[in-house]
C-alpha cells in the first residue's frame, strides 16, 4: 500500500514508520529538484498555515515560510511575544481557534505536550519545529544530507553524535538512525547520555533494521570508523546560562576537533544543525571567550570550515525537507 500521510500531524519521528519517512526524503529530493529547476510548485495554493514560536530561528521560520510561500499558502507567523498564547489564553483555547483560521500550525516551544495538545485540539495538522525533546524536521534535512553525501546508500554507515547526547536533536537523531538502518553512537559523558527510555524505545527498532546503538564516553572509540560526525550547542535554548560552566568542563574532550576527525572515515562529513558556537563572532560566543577563555566550543572552527563540513548543504535541506512534510500532510 503506498504512503498516504494526508492530515497527519508531524511532532515525533517515533510516530512514522521507515517507509513514510523515506517516502518524505524522497519528496523532499524531489522539491529540491524543482527549486533547483526554477520549476514552479504551488500545489497548496489557497490554503494558510500559521507559524508560532516561543523560542527564536532562523533556519526553520524560514524554511517554514519560503516553503510554505513556495507552495502557494498564506503565511502568519506570531513570535514569542505577539500572540495571547501562554498570557491571556490557553494552548487548548489558541488550538480550538487557529484550527478555524489555519489549514496548518508549525510550533516551536518547550513543553512536547504543548505540540501535543496543539495537535489534538485544532484539528488540522501540526508540526513540531523543536520542543525540549524532538526536533523531528532537522531530522529530514540532516538524512537528505547524509543521502547526497554516501549516494543515497545510508544503511550501515555509523553516524556519531559529540557532545550534550541527552538533547532535542541527541535524541531525535538516534531514532531515525534506528528506522533507517543507521549505526547511531552517543558520545558524551554518562550525565549527558540520552534518557532510558528514548534508547530502550529506539533498541529494538534498531535491531529490526539490521543497526546498532552504542553509547560510550571515550571521544577517540567513539569517532573512529564513523562516516557523519555530528554535534550541537552544548547549552540549549531554554536551559539556564548558569550551566555552561559546567557544560564546558564536562563536554570539551568531546568538542570536534581536526584530531578526532582523523579517526572517522576517509569519506566522513561533519554536520551540525546549526546555529554553532565555533568562533567567537557571536554575542555567546564572545561571552564565553570572555568569562571562560575558550574561544571554540563544540566544533573547532577549522573543522566547521573544512570539506568535510555539509552545514550549509544541511541548513538548505531545511526547506526543501520542511516543503515535503507540509505538502505530504496537507496535500
Ligand atoms: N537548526 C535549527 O533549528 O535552526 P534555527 O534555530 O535557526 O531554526
Ligand atoms: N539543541 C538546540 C538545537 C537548536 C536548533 C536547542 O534546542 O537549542
Amino acid at each position: 500500500m503506498g504512503v498516504n500521510l494526508s492530515g497527519r500531524s508531524f511532532l515525533r519521528l517515533l510516530d512514522f514508520s521507515t517507509e513514510e519517512i523515506e517516502y518524505l526524503l524522497a519528496l523532499s529530493k524531489n522539491f529540491k529538484d524543482l527549486k533547483r529547476t526554477g520549476t514552479p510548485h504551488r500545489y497548496l495554493e489557497g490554503k494558510n498555515i500559521v507559524l508560532l514560536f516561543q523560542k527564536t530561528s532562523t533556519r526553520t521560520r524560514c524554511s517554514f515560510e519560503v516553503g510554505g510561500m513556495d507552495l502557494g499558502m498564506g503565511v502568519t507567523y506570531l513570535d514569542p511575544g505577539s500572540s495571547q498564547m501562554g498570557k491571556k489564553e490557553s494552548i487548548e483555547d489558541t488550538a480550538r481557534v487557529l484550527g478555524r483560521m489555519y489549514d496548518g500550525i508549525e510550533f516551536r516551544g518547550f513543553e512536547q505536550a504543548d505540540v501535543e495538545e496543539l495537535a489534538e485540539k485544532s484539528g488540522v495538522p501540526v508540526w513540531n519545529g523543536l520542543t525540549d525533546l524532538w526536533h523531528p524536521t532537522q531530522m529530514l534535512a540532516d538524512i537528505l544530507t547524509v543521502q547526497e553525501n554516501f549516494n543515497y546508500d545510508i544503511k550501515g554507515k555509523t553516524l556519531v553524535f559529540m557532545g550534550d547526547a541527552k538533547n532535542n536533536v541527541a535524541r531525535s537523531l538516534m531514532v531515525v538512525c534506528a528506522k533507517l538502518g543507521m549505526n547511531f553512537v552517543a558520545c558524551g559523558p554518562k550525565s549527558c547520555w540520552p534518557a532510558d527510555d528514548v534508547v530502550d524505545a529506539c533498541k529494538p527498532i534498531a535491531e529490526e533494521n539490521g543497526c546498532t546503538i552504542t553509547l560510550t564516553d571515550d571521544p577517540v572509540a567513539g569517532v573512529t570508523g564513523a562516516h557523519v560526525v555530528y554535534t550541537d550547542v552544548w547549552v540549549s535554548m531554554g536551559e539556564p546560562d548558569e550551566v555552561w560552566a559546567e557544560r564546558i568542563e564536562q563536554l570539551s574532550p568531546y568538542r570536534v576537533t581536526e584530531e578526532l576527525m582523523s579517526h572517522t572515515a576517509k569519506d566522513s562529513i561533519f554536520l551540525h544543525c546549526l546555529p554553532s558556537v565555533h568562533d567567537t563572532n557571536t554575542t555567546v560566543g564572545s561571552d564565553i571567550a570572555e568569562r571562560f577563555g575558550v574561544t571554540e566550543m563544540e566544533v573547532e572552527d577549522a573543522v566547521f570550515e573544512s570539506k568535510k563540513s555539509k552545514v550549509f548543504d544541511e541548513a538548505e535541506n531545511r526547506m526543501h525537507t520542511i516543503k515535503a512534510v507540509m505538502y505530504a500532510t496537507l496535500k
